[in-house]
């Protein structure tokens, strides 16, 4: 898979995503179901999704036993997603084990990425509830470099990270990341943000991109125009 823009879907029924996947007439774009969608619709959203031919990360962020994380992998994969991730702070072995989980008898599996540090933690709290002492910048490097190791595909990052991730894990360790929005467009609750295009320049693999285009009044138009300045 190459360079590529997956839309956020955070709706919380079917029928809101159905609504806003069915004004997708020409193209089929990449799309990220997340918790919220997935708790309230359970696994026959994504087979539905899937069905419609649209490729699916499924955002759940594993994070438990690496036991556990084997079992629940297998289970993800039978359903024929794309791309899933886990927890990096799950630890190596879970990182693992949940690589292991994915992958299927004829050697074929989903796309693995990792979380680092979620961007809503904050070197501060860090230190405070996590007694991590390491500035929030050596950690989340660190702990992409755990999952490089680990085997796994790639990281969710900053934008403004990216660069910096492929130079210490090198250029095919993908680098996965929102906090997308256009230049003239309305930031609304992201802190550290670029454009598509910025994106693309500054190495990133897959941008997730929410809502500039859920809620934009034309959602194809937002979205070509990303896929435009993303993938050129
Ligand atoms: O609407 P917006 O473009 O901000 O959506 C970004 C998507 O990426 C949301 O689904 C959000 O939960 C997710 N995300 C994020 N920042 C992270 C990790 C995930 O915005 N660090």
């Amino acid at each position: 898979m190459g360079r590529d823009v997956i839309i956020a879907c955070d709706f919380n029924s079917k029928e809101e995503v159905m609504q806003f996947l069915d004004k997708f007439q020409e193209e089929k774009p990449f799309v990220k179901i997340g918790m919220e969608l997935f708790y309230a619709e359970g696994p026959e959203i994504v087979r539905e999704i899937k069905r419609r031919g649209h490729k699916i990360f499924l955002d759940l962020k594993l994070h438990d036993i690496p036991n556990t994380v084997r079992k629940s992998m297998a289970v993800l994969s039978r359903l024929d997603v794309d791309m899933c991730n886990v927890h990096a702070g799950g630890t190596k072995a879970m990182m693992e084990a949940a690589l292991e989980g994915l992958t299927r008898e004829d050697g074929t599996r989903p796309l693995l990425i990792a979380v680092t540090q979620l961007t809503s933690t904050s070197e501060e709290a860090m230190r405070r509830d996590l007694w991590i002492e390491k500035p929030i910048d050596e950690t989340v490097m660190h702990y992409a470099k755990n999952t490089m190791e680990a085997g796994l595909d790639g990281v969710v990052c900053s934008p403004l990270e990216a660069g910096k991730v492929h130079e210490v894990c090198g250029a095919d360790f993908f680098t996965i990341t929102p906090g997308v929005r256009f230049a003239d467009g309305d930031v609304g609750d992201q802190k550290r943000v670029t454009t598509p295009a910025k994106a693309k320049e500054i190495g990133s693999d897959y941008i997730v991109v929410g809502r500039p285009i859920t809620q934009a009044e034309d959602p194809v138009a937002a979205y070509r125009r990303c896929v435009a300045e993303f993938v050129g």
